[in-house]
């Protein structure tokens, strides 16, 4: 019965909110569901933070529900990214009337480079002194990225994105990056400005309504995207997708939160939020919609959870968002 998904909720409140956005996606349709192992917990069982089980079925899956993993996260998470073949991270940093926020006008969606720049693994370590990382910068992948921004910003009616690099000190890496999103902008109509890296950090803060969508090398937009989600009130609220071509992993932002794992309060809004990607995804565009409406009532109108200064848990949060659905 409908598409397969597979679920993996990983470690501590990874357990408790991808529970709630499954519950989330059953209301909505008709899916059958496959949990699959990963992170600390499965570590300590089998030795493995990602069983090959566990790989091979989120590499033949249309899309993946994850939670989170704990300090086995870049174990489990580079490698299911690379099972998507995901090329691009999406990662909404939108404030919700009714949540305190830095910067309550924000809402600004990123577009990060999945696959290189500095996270492509090349670093050497030469002496005792000396230390080097191979930064690598393709023309293919940012023109599949700037590919995808025009097609993004298409969809949401928008006249155009901004492109963040800092091709003025990295001339070969960025300029290639720079020229290639720009020359992809050019032929698809879309209009594109450009913002130095730094600069954007300033710009954002003291005026985030300058952006909509911003397209970013990798460790740019891990960055940036962290800095608007301060703007907007914080990680729990956070949603992301990792796309490929053909498959798609989806995660909230958030950890495992160990702080408070096992209590029942997570808020489940950046899972929830996620799943509502997954849906979009899928091509079932009306429930995504439907869903980020539900999330945006219950954020206004409570029960929130203790991290947005309620006292609701996570199955209260979760059984009002399916009421308004
Ligand atoms: P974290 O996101 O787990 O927690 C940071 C703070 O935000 C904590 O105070 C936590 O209680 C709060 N928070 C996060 N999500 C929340 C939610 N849904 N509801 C309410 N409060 C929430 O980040 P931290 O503490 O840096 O990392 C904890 C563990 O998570 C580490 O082991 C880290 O490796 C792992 N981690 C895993 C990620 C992944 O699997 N993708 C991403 C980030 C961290
Ligand atoms: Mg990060």
């Amino acid at each position: 019965s409908g598409e397969e998904i597979i679920v993996v909720p990983g470690d501590g409140i990874g357990t408790e909110v991808v529970p709630a956005a499954r519950r989330m996606l059953e209301h909505v349709g008709e899916f059958s569901f496959v949990e699959a192992d990963a992170g600390d917990a499965v570590k300590a069982e089998t030795g493995e933070a990602l069983p090959e089980e566990t790989y091979d079925l989120v590499a033949a899956a249309d899309a993946t529900l994850f939670g989170a993993a704990g300090e086995t996260a870049a174990d489990v998470i580079l490698p299911l990214r690379e099972a998507v073949d995901s090329f691009v991270n999406v990662r909404p940093a939108r404030a919700y009337p009714g949540v305190d926020a830095v910067r309550p006008e924000t809402d600004v969606v990123f577009l990060r480079e999945n696959t290189e720049g500095v996270y492509s693994g090349h670093e050497d370590r030469l002496s005792d002194d000396l230390s080097t990382l191979t930064r690598v910068i393709t023309t293919s992948a940012s023109e599949r990225l700037a590919e995808f921004a025009c097609e993004f910003v298409a969809d949401r009616d928008a006249d155009g994105f901004h492109v963040v690099h800092k091709a003025n000190v990295m001339r070969e890496t960025d300029g290639r990056f720079r020229e290639a999103v720009l020359r992809v902008a050019e032929e698809r109509g879309v209009d594109a400005d450009e913002v130095l890296m730094d600069a954007f950090a300033t710009h954002v803060c003291l005026d985030p309504t300058r952006f909509d969508t911003v397209v970013c090398p990798n460790l740019a937009g891990d960055v940036l995207s962290d800095l608007a989600a301060g703007l907007v009130g914080g990680l729990g609220l956070l949603p992301s997708a990792n796309i490929g071509p053909e498959r798609g992993l989806f995660e909230p932002v958030h950890g495992t939160a160990p702080d408070i794992a096992g209590e029942g309060v997570a808020n489940p809004a950046a899972a929830i939020l996620s799943a509502a990607m997954l849906l979009e995804f899928l091509g079932h565009e009306e429930d995504g919609a439907d869903v980020r409406a539900a999330v945006e009532d219950v954020l206004s109108d409570g029960p929130r959870t203790p991290d947005l200064g309620g006292d609701a848990g996570t199955d209260e949060v979760t059984d009002a968002v399916l009421d308004r659905l």
